[in-house]
C-alpha cells in the first residue's frame, strides 16, 4: 500500500460548528456506538441521521442520543443495496438546505458474509457481487450522493471504517479481507480507521 504524501493533512472532525452526521449500520454495535459517542461531542444545530434496516433498533439508538444530547435524530430503515449513487441522494435531500458548517460521514455498515468457505470455495458469483454490492459498493455511492449532496458545505469528512482483516489475511475471510481492504483505497479523499 502507498504511504500517506507528507502534505497531505489528515482532516479531522470540528466539534464546534453545526453538523450533519451520517453513519451507517448504526442500528447496533460500532455504529451504534459512535453515533451516541459523536452525538455526545456535537452542538446544538447538529444532525445525526442513522442509517440500517432494522427500525426497531435504530429506534432505541434514537431515543437513547436524545434523552442526553441536543441533537436533531433522524433514523432511515434502509437496505444499503442500491444500485448506484442517485439512488441515494433520497437520503440527504431533505437537509442540504440547512446552514451546516460541517458534513461527516461514517461508512460502517458491513457483514463478514459466508466466512465457512475457503477462497477455492467461492465459486458463486451472485453470492460474490451480493457481498460486496453491501460490503463494498454501498459505501462508494452513498459517499459520492453524500459528497455531491453537501457540495456547498465547505468541510467533508468520509471515515470508512475498515479492518485488521485489510492488512492480516484469516482463513475463510478472503471477501471480508477484500472488502475491508478497499475501504481505504484512495487515500485522498477517504480516511480510514
Ligand atoms: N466487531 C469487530 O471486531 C470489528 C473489527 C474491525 C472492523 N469492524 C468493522 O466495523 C463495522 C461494524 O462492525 P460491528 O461488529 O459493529 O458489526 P455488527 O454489530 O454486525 O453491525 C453491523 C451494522 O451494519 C448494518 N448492516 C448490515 N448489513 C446491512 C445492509 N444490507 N443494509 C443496511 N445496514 C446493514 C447492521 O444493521 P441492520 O442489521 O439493522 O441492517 C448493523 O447496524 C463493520 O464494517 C466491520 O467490518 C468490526
Amino acid at each position: 500500500m502507498s504511504e500517506i504524501p507528507p502534505n497531505f493533512a489528515i482532516p479531522t472532525i470540528n466539534w464546534q460548528v453545526p453538523t450533519f452526521l451520517v453513519v451507517t449500520g448504526a442500528s447496533r454495535g460500532l455504529g451504534a456506538t459512535i453515533a451516541k459517542e459523536f452525538a455526545k461531542k456535537l452542538v446544538e444545530g447538529s444532525y445525526i441521521l442513522i442509517i440500517a434496516r432494522d427500525k426497531a433498533k435504530l429506534d432505541n439508538v434514537k431515543t437513547e442520543i436524545e434523552k442526553t444530547n441536543v441533537v436533531y435524530v433522524e433514523r432511515l430503515a434502509m437496505d444499503l443495496n442500491l444500485l448506484d449513487s442517485p439512488s441515494y441522494e433520497h437520503c440527504f435531500s431533505k437537509y442540504t438546505h440547512y446552514n451546516f458548517r460541517q458534513a461527516v460521514i461514517v461508512n460502517n455498515a458491513g457483514t463478514l458474509g459466508d466466512i465457512s468457505k475457503t477462497a477455492v470455495q467461492n465459486t458463486n458469483g451472485p453470492d460474490i457481487k451480493n457481498y460486496f454490492e453491501v460490503n463494498l459498493l454501498s459505501a462508494i455511492f452513498i459517499t459520492t450522493a453524500f459528497l455531491n449532496a453537501f457540495k456547498t458545505v465547505e468541510r467533508k469528512i468520509v471515515l470508512n471504517i475498515s479492518s485488521l482483516a485489510a492488512i492480516q489475511p484469516f482463513r475463510g475471510w478472503s471477501l471480508y479481507c477484500t472488502g475491508r481492504m478497499n475501504c481505504c483505497y484512495t487515500y485522498k479523499e477517504y480516511i480510514c480507521i
